[in-house]
């Protein structure tokens, strides 16, 4: 068995999902749709035809899902919440019932002894937002710091930790760029100035937040992935560092107080609709830094591509996921250190980590998953690893709590600790999530011998 012990005392054990892979429930309490569910209703977009109209039923299964929590012991639940619950038509009118979900959702978790560390956009656009312009235009990011202020406003007594954005850079380039998730533009100048706007509508949340309670603990969740060239050749490098800047930099700098990094201005060649104030709202302090962490990447040279011109070389005989994703546990290590050491991150959570493998129920109703219990393993071992080294790495949250609906791969791709067999909605808790749970026992004991 690995050894965790080198994780503080106090290191937060958690799992997270978002809102329209699990929920359900689109058209109930006043909800309106988002972009994900035009963009799943739109034929050849998700495999299978899948969408997210019912996903986990996780809206009427609150309880149920609470007690899977329980059983693997966590000690802080990440979710999001839907901007089209909130404020349907992603400005004016505030949806009370939408609000009382996670009013009910967070009041909840408390009694059972579970934090809650709310995300406030996870890619569900509201549609009508959409429809004015969406993340490209500047009016997005002004309504979505509106929105934040209601949420705070609502919650901000009970919920202490959030998270602006989930994942700013697929929302920007794969939504708007390389066109596989919603709402599934293809066009360089949108993806830049979404990009820009998504920066500029985490600066106003923000503000948002910090001005409804000052005790809130606020940070973003990014991306991340280690880049490396395939060759020695001048060209692969250069590919590398291009991929670099595309994929870590430009989401890293401007909310380090760095602007955009320059050479990769230069190469989009996208002029920046910056306004005055705007880089220090987007520069704001943070409480803490999210590191979502599923790959790192090999890159080569790609003249022919979109940008940033590199693409990722398929390298034979390593381990892979269902999703075909590389199995590298050293990445997440090298990620943390880099957080902590180039960038200065004073607090880290891994708020998202995991695999997916194609999981079946066995006949005697057990999942058994020994892939996915060694990847968590691995790359709670690195987690170790890079406290040793000095990152101030405070939790971990597993993705996910259960098999969900993965976007553009739909149902098929299956991620959770728990099984949802979405026929039924019975959830079964696999293989892993036992290991998880046995995981978090095993370090309170630590800690309790400790004292
Ligand atoms: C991340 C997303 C999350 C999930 C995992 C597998 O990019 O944040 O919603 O889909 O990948």
């Amino acid at each position: 068995m690995n050894d965790l012990s080198a994780l503080p005392a106090d290191f937060v054990w958690g799992a997270a999902t978002a809102a329209y892979q699990i929920e359900g429930a689109v058209d109930e309490d006043g909800r309106a749709p988002s972009i994900w569910d035009t963009f799943s209703h739109t034929p050849g977009k998700v495999a299978g035809g899948d969408t997210g109209d019912v996903a986990c039923d996780h809206y009427h299964r609150v309880p149920e899902d609470l007690e899977l929590m329980k059983a693997l012991g966590l000690d802080s639940y990440r979710f999001s919440i839907a901007w089209p619950r909130i404020v349907p038509q992603g400005s004016g009118a505030v949806n009370a019932a939408g609000l009382a979900f996670y009013d009910r959702l967070v009041d909840s978790l408390l009694e059972a002894g579970i934090s809650p560390n709310a995300t406030l956009y996870h890619w569900d656009l509201p549609q009508a937002q959409q429809d004015r312009g969406g993340w490209p235009e500047r009016e997005t990011a002004e309504r979505f710091g509106e929105y934040a202020a209601v949420v705070a406003d609502a919650l901000g007594d009970r919920v202490k930790d959030w998270a602006t954005l989930n994942e700013p850079l697929c929302s920007a380039w794969i939504g708007h760029l390389e066109g596989t998730m919603a709402p599934g533009w293809t066009d360089l100048t949108a993806a830049v100035r979404a990009s820009f706007h998504l920066h500029l509508g985490h600066g106003l949340a923000v503000q948002a937040l910090r001005a409804a309670h000052s005790d809130l603990r606020i940070g973003i969740v990014n991306n991340l992935s280690p880049i490396e060239a395939a060759t020695e050749r001048d060209a692969d490098v250069a590919a590398a560092r291009r991929a670099d800047g595309h994929t870590n930099r430009w989401w890293l700098d401007p909310i380090h107080g760095r602007g955009y990094p320059q050479d990769m201005v230069e190469l989009y060649g996208v002029d920046l609709p910056v306004k005055d104030g705007d880089m220090e709202l987007i520069a704001a302090p943070l409480d803490w830094l999210g590191l979502n962490y599923y790959f790192p990447q090999t890159v080569v040279d790609d003249p022919t591509g979109p940008a940033p011109y590199a693409k990722m070389a398929y390298l034979p005989g390593l381990r892979r996921t269902a999703m075909d994703w590389e199995v590298n546990s050293d990445g997440l290590e090298t990620l943390l250190v880099r957080l902590s050491e180039e960038y200065g991150a004073r607090k880290i959570f891994v708020t998202e980590n995991g695999s997916a493998y194609p999981d079946t129920v066995g006949p005697d109703g057990q999942v058994d998953d020994p892939e996915r219990v060694q990847y968590l393993e691995e790359h709670l071992a690195a987690c170790a690893r890079a406290v040793k080294r000095g990152v101030p790495l405070a939790g971990y949250y597993a993705w996910s709590l259960m098999d969900n609906f993965e976007w553009a791969y739909g149902y098929d791709k299956r991620f959770g600790l728990v099984h949802v067999d979405y026929a039924t909605q019975v959830r079964t808790v696999k293989g892993s999530g036992r290991r998880y749970a046995d995981i978090i026992a095993a370090h309170r004991r630590r800690v309790r011998r400790a004292a």
